[in-house]
């Protein structure tokens, strides 16, 4: 019995089925590749990017990883853990072209980032650069710095308004770099997304990095949504900290991320939880593995992931797919909307932004859970984040391969129909001459001009 689970670990993680020479057949991309995943045959996952999602091998293998370490918690704790891992880090490391030395497992980005900012001594007057379009944790780790620096810390924000170009950004960006220089407050630090959350945007990090490493600024990528989304190049980049989640478009399963720090700064970063493997300086790969007791089998599905990855088609097949649906879904929708999508397509990687047909922008209800209320009550069986930006309400839709054209449909008709009701009651509210009802007015053909009521 022991000995067949272990071989069963080994050939998951190898991703061996038996007689097929060690390659599985999957499922064509697209709706077939849907019997690969978890998710229930009538829900179409257009979401991916909020959390991610992996396919039933890994599954399996992130069980066979928690019985393992039942059947002798010792032997896999003190010794096995610690060996599997530096395995994890060495693919995860040619993955993104860096030295295995080099990087680490955290369980998430917002880990990642706190072990960063938190480890950082500033000094006196020193700034913290951040876009508008952060997420909302990290500006809460940065707000949480500031409050507590008795004074000496500010903050720095570049606003960002979509649509704009890469160029037009950069152009901006280094106008306000310019601008905004101060030796009395020096930047010591900026935090910039690879790929935004919302609205989603692939930001040309190649060319902002090098423009603030120019001006003695350190650099800590928010690489959240970035590896298995678009390819990442540490050794051409040269950030001096990265962070990218494995388990959101890599599909390991949920608590795994990788953090990196250039070597000249790795005596300097502590994890967010100081542990026994502490000391000054620090000595990085030992204080990250043992952050208190815990499972380490997400970290363990990082092998089986990458082998479903290179049995779907590749990383370049599997970005590409991704990439093409979402430019062209995105714009599916736009057209059945009657709207735009937000990104040229260089600024997309598998998530495109699309403007929601709502005439009152500013209704007050729209603030607040209403927009996801309506797609889980009414809608359950597809989900996007809303929100707004620029004084229009956005969609943000991912693209997987387990989806085709009909899912970013599907989920353009529920928009519809939402955006539909909303207009024609805040007619009827603002226009005391409008006497019929939603019931009695609303053709929900197929045709957009004929669904949404401008
Ligand atoms: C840009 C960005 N940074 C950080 C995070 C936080 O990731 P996690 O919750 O895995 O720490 C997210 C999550 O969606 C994100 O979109």
């Amino acid at each position: 019995m022991k000995l067949y689970a272990t071989i069963t670990v080994v050939l998951l993680v190898l991703g061996v089925h038996a007689g097929n020479g060690g390659k599985r057949q999957l499922p064509a991309l697209g709706r077939p590749m849907r019997e690969a995943f978890y998710m229930d045959p009538d829900f179409v996952q257009l979401n991916h990017g909020a959390y991610g999602t992996y396919p039933k091998v890994v599954g399996d293998a992130l069980r066979e990883y928690q019985q393992r370490s039942e059947r002798n918690p010792d032997l896999w704790l003190r010794r096995d853990a610690k060996t599997e891992l530096a395995k994890v880090r060495q693919m995860l490391a040619d993955l993104v072209n860096a030295d295995s030395a080099d990087v680490v497992m955290v369980p998430n980005t917002t880990g990642g980032i706190n072990a960063v900012f938190r480890s950082l001594v500033f000094a006196a007057g020193e700034r913290i650069l951040h876009l508008s379009s952060i997420y909302n944790s990290m500006g809460s780790i940065i707000q949480y710095l500031v409050d507590y620096s008795n004074g000496s810390l500010s903050k720095l924000v570049f606003d960002v308004t979509y649509p704009m170009s890469n160029e037009d950004f950069l152009l901006a960006f280094e106008t306000f770099l310019n601008q905004t220089e101060d030796p009395a407050h020096p930047i010591r630090i900026a935090l910039i997304d690879h790929i935004t959350s919302v609205p989603s945007i692939v930001n040309p990090i190649e060319r902002i990095i090098p423009m603030l490493k120019q001006r003695n600024i350190s650099v800590l990528i928010d690489g959240a949504h970035a590896i298995g989304q678009v390819p990442i190049n540490i050794t051409a980049l040269q950030p001096d900290y990265y962070v990218t989640n494995c388990h959101k478009w890599l599909y390991a399963a949920r608590g795994c991320a990788l953090l990196y720090v250039d070597k000249k700064y790795q005596g300097e970063v502590h994890p967010a939880q100081i542990n026994s493997g502490y000391s000054q300086p620090a000595n990085f790969q030992n204080e990250f593995f043992w952050t208190g007791t815990m499972d380490y089998s997400s970290y363990m599905t990082v092998p089986t992931a990458l082998q479903f990855r290179r049995e779907a088609g590749g990383e370049d097949v599997i970005m590409k797919y991704n990439h093409d649906l979402a430019y062209n879904g995105g714009r599916r929708m736009a057209e059945l909307f009657g709207t735009s999508i937000m990104q040229d397509e260089e600024q997309i990687g598998s998530m495109v932004d699309v403007r929601l047909p709502v005439n009152n922008p500013d209704d007050s209800k729209l603030d607040g859970e209403w927009w996801i209320d309506e797609q889980l009550y009414r809608h359950p069986n597809t989900f996007s984040s809303v929100y707004k930006h620029n004084g229009s309400w956005w969609v943000r839709v991912s693209a997987q391969i387990y989806n085709d054209l009909s899912d970013f449909e599907l989920s353009a008709q529920h928009f519809l129909d939402i955006c539909n009701e909303l207009n024609m009651n805040d007619q009827t509210t603002t226009t005391s001459t409008t006497t019929t009802s939603a019931s009695t007015t609303t053709d929900n053909s197929n045709s957009a001009s004929s669904n949404v009521i401008m």
